[in-house]
């Protein structure tokens, strides 16, 4: 049948913007991965309305348009409320909402307790002309500790449901735009793909064709939003990435290391060596490097040691890459804020592409190999440190020398391939040949430099170049948007430019050959270390972490360091479909076979099911070879479960675990976030019912089924708990997922000698491959992001949603202590220092965003509270008067 499709006119075209708000709290309004949403709203809006979209009211300011959301201008005393845009009664919602009923087994008879007043649902939000701007309800659960520990899976409350009965019936939205990573819906249950009419992402969205902006670095999740909720999504950048630098304690640091480099042979050695013990000390740098006593006297090469280390610790903090800011839709970055970027992207060997890494050839120019300054810059020989620094800013002047030649006065890069064309080829005026030539490095390959540059080249254009806000348009006029990798920047530059329809890759394509030498790597590097920690001996298992997003962005680089683990190497058939796994001789791998226990997030499982049948094969005829006992762990420990359980060997050998089907997340993120769980242990049941679920490959199409005993006794055999960090926009504390995946607490229970777990993670986001500590992980987080001006400055300036962002790292960080107690006392008390002692900083913070500051103080005193900040008293009767105060004021605002 035909349908005479009628063109709605943009001046008509009604346009629902979705935010979210996680977890539910004013606070949280307008919560997007990397976003400042409320600013990008406003400037898409602005857009729109110079085409004739009709979005009459608008506020002057983006702070005006979120005033109007967040306050409830009807409401007569203190009220959480955000403004009411709808109010639903029941009988109304019941006629617009027909799978309402099924909701009731979950929630109750309408209208409940969520989004509700006793007797309407409430829809929050605020309509301009044509745009309606909503606030998407959260999953509901969140704060009840019972929810959160027994569902397995849940459905959404009955507000949830209202809002999309609302966006779609009344207000008649002919376009949703869910804006910013992420929202709930495409999380609800139902199947993982292909969904049907009574999966619940379905019948939330209904009809409404649904636009999404989504975060070019997370193509996993992007994934759900398409295939469970019919998202058309549009990549948007992460901020600029800026060298983290040094401040304070770390700042002198490197001065007197400079010092100590020109002066060391002047006597003035020793004295000069001392002072850096002190410093280092009181930067809590002795927990990171070895260091000896103060005052006594070292002889030449063990000061140089000690230097070395200190100088490579700090060296590694100055460099360390961090999104400043928040990132606003169509606002791409200039050509001088791609310089951090570049730079990295520089760094890094290209071998399919013919392109060697600008720290490689600048190597070779002074006859050493990169690899090898890297090795001995590690174990913190001096003068390799200082080669590695002298590399580091030679790289980034040549960069820069060559971005200042590709931009115009006001630092917009004007013509890139004109530029380049102009530039290039042109020997020793290339503008990084003439920065070279000043430096150790003149002696760099042109060539080999010529076609980095080319290279570079086109990534500056493609980093610069803008079409967040094209994109959007040519989706709300139901026209093509173009598709594209989701994924790192630095490692694929393909992602570039953003404002594309984020896809992943084909998942039986990984993990690759490449992927697989850089797992032995890590996988290598974990084993020694774990030796050196705990008396030469191997880990019998290892407690591990599969995340989709990291598997798409290193292809299965992860995945494959499980297949290392058990000692086999993956197999592709002619098609490059990897399909097939074959033991590597125990001679070859030369240790035993490490046992895993895996626990692959939810969407790890609903992206890569067909690597989980993999894992699963590989585990089982591990276990099944004919080997002994001490140099398989796999056999030894599925032997012995087999016997306690009765079960057989093959059965016992089920190590790859996720949530049930339909399901996400331990919940102890939410607990954690929403301060409510009431101990450690009740965090480790979540993660237990949650995450026991098993694949079986001997059962196939059987889905995820309970195995609760196999797990409990696979994790209790734990030596170690690892996880990936794999670009540098994300670490361990800017996201709650983390801490919500780690065991390490929970294995030290299971345990029966109850010893802690070593915690590693490895941290593959630059050229030179890291398995660090946790703890040494969870300091370099804090020291390069939370405690760190050029971070918190950088947060602050975009206002609101900074606070936001700098309450949410403190809150990460007590999950830390709260899922594997690997946080330093020194990491909250200085955080108290820069926070709450600063006098204008507190105020700063409180009148920008009291909401988010409540909860600062709240975490703070919940750190303290819970055991893992001890500090003076005084400082916590400050926080309690705090606390008072704030509360005060948010009740005089909303009054
Ligand atoms: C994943 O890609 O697997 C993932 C994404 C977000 C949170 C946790 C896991
Ligand atoms: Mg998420």
């Amino acid at each position: 049948m035909w349908h005479l499709v009628v063109p709605i006119s943009l001046e008509d075209k009604k346009l629902a913007i979705t935010v979210f708000s996680f977890p539910p709290d004013k606070r949280n309004v307008g919560t997007a991965a990397y976003l400042n949403v409320f600013s990008s709203i406003f400037s898409v809006l602005k857009e729109l309305q110079g085409d004739g979209y009709n979005v009459e009211g608008l506020p002057e300011t983006s702070e005006a348009l979120i005033e109007d959301i967040l306050h409830d201008k009807e409401a007569q005393f203190s009220s959480p409320n955000l403004n009411v845009a709808y109010k639903m009664n029941v009988r109304e919602y019941q006629a617009l909402t027909p799978y309402s009923t099924a909701l009731e087994e979950n929630w109750g008879k309408p209208p409940g307790n969520l989004n509700a007043d006793g007797e309407n649902l409430l829809v929050y939000g605020k309509q301009y002309g044509n745009v309606f701007i909503g606030v998407q309800p959260t999953f509901g659960y969140e704060g009840d500790p019972m929810r959160l520990l027994f569902s397995k899976s849940a459905s959404p409350h009955h507000g949830f449901a209202a809002y999309y009965s609302f966006v779609e019936k009344i207000f008649k939205a002919d376009v949703v735009l869910h804006f910013g990573t992420h929202g709930s819906l495409e999380f609800m249950p139902g199947k993982q793909v292909g969904m049907s009419d009574v999966c619940y992402p379905d019948s939330l969205i209904g009809n409404i064709p649904n636009v999404y902006y989504y975060a070019a670095n997370n193509p996993s999740e992007a994934t759900i939003a398409k295939r469970r909720s019919y998202a058309n999504t549009i990549s948007y950048l992460t901020p600029p990435a800026e060298n983290a630098g040094l401040y304070k304690g770390l700042k002198q640091l490197s001065e007197l290391i400079s010092s100590y480099q020109s002066l060391k042979d002047t006597g003035r050695g020793q004295q000069i060596v001392s002072s850096i013990i002190s410093t280092a000390k009181q930067c809590n740098l002795d927990k990171d490097v070895d260091l000896p006593e103060e005052g006594v006297e070292l002889p030449t090469k063990d000061r140089d040691l000690v230097v070395g280390k200190v100088y490579n610790k700090i060296m590694e903090i100055e460099s360390r890459l961090l999104p400043c800011g928040l990132h606003v839709i169509g606002e791409p970055p200039t050509a001088m804020e791609a310089v951090a970027t570049l730079v990295n992207i520089a760094a890094l060997d290209r071998v399919e592409e013919g392109i060697s890494s600008l720290p490689s050839i600048l190597a070779e120019s002074v006859g050493r190999n990169i690899e090898e300054i890297y090795r001995s810059s590690d174990k913190g020989v001096l003068k390799d440190v200082e080669l590695l620094r002298q590399i580091t800013e030679a790289s980034r002047g040549a960069i820069t020398s060559f971005v200042e030649r590709t931009t115009n006065s006001k630092g917009q890069v004007v013509d890139v391939s004109n530029k380049l064309t102009s530039i290039l080829g042109f020997g020793i005026n290339e503008p990084w040949i003439q920065y070279l030539s000043d430096t150790k490095f003149y002696r760099g390959d042109k060539e080999k430099l010529r076609v980095l540059f080319e290279y570079l080249g086109e990534c500056l254009r493609l980093i610069v170049a803008d079409n967040e806000v094209g994109s959007l348009k040519q989706a709300l006029e139901g026209k093509f948007v173009e598709p594209g990798p989701g994924g790192d920047p630095i490692r694929n530059p393909k992602v570039l430019p953003t404002g594309k329809n984020i896809h992943a890759l084909d998942p039986q394509s990984i993990p690759t050959t490449a992927a697989m030498e850089s797992a032995k790597i890590v996988v290598e590097r974990l084993l020694e270390r774990q030796k050196i920690d705990n008396g030469g001996k191997y880990p019998e298992t290892v407690a591990l972490v599969l995340w989709g997003t990291d598997n798409i962005k290193t292809y299965g680089e992860s995945l494959a360091q499980v297949l290392w683990m058990i000692g086999v190497n993956p197999i592709a058939d002619n098609l490059g479909r990897v399909n097939r796994v074959e033991p590597v001789s125990l001679e070859e791998l030369g240790r035993p076979r490490v046992d895993v226990v895996v626990n692959c997030s939810g969407v790890f499982r609903d992206l890569f099911i067909n690597q989980m049948n993999l894992l699963d094969r590989a585990v089982k005829m591990v276990a099944e070879l004919d080997e002994p006992a001490e140099l398989n762990y796999v056999r030894k420990h599925a032997i012995e479960q087999a016997e306690t359980l009765g079960i057989e060997v093959r059965e016992a050998a089920t190590r790859i675990f996720s949530n049930a089907s339909g399901s996400y997340s331990s919940n102890i993120n939410l607990a954690v976030e929403n301060s409510s769980w009431n101990d450690e242990k009740q965090l480790q049941d979540m993660y237990l019912s949650r995450k026991s679920f098993a694949f079986d490959s001997d059962a196939p199409g059987a889905g995820m089924s309970e195995k609760r005993q196999v797990f409990e006794m696979a994790l209790s055999t734990a030596d170690a708990t690892f996880q990936n960090l794999d670009s540098s926009e994300i670490s361990l504390t800017d996201v709650s997922h983390y801490f919500d995946s780690d065991p390490t607490n929970l294995v030290q229970n299971l345990r029966k000698d109850g010893k802690k777990p070593s915690a590693y993670i490895a941290d593959t986001t630059t050229a030179n491959a890291q398995v660090r500590t946790l703890s040494e992980t969870v300091r370099l987080d804090a020291r390069t992001k939370l405690l760190n001006p050029k971070w918190y400055e950088g947060m602050l300036s975009s206002g609101y949603e900074g606070v936001r962002e700098i309450e949410k790292r403190l809150t990460n960080t007590v999950g830390w202590s709260a899922t594997s107690g690997q946080v330093d006392n020194w990491v909250y008390e200085e955080a108290n220092t820069t926070f709450i002692q600063d006098e204008d900083m507190l105020k700063k913070l409180m009148s920008t965003n009291p909401n988010s500051f409540r909860k600062l103080v709240q975490t703070f005193l919940e750190a303290n509270g819970r055991g893992y900040w001890e500090t003076e008293e005084e400082n916590i009767e400050k926080l309690r008067q705090l606390y008072q105060e704030v509360e005060d004021k948010i009740e005089g605002i909303d009054r």
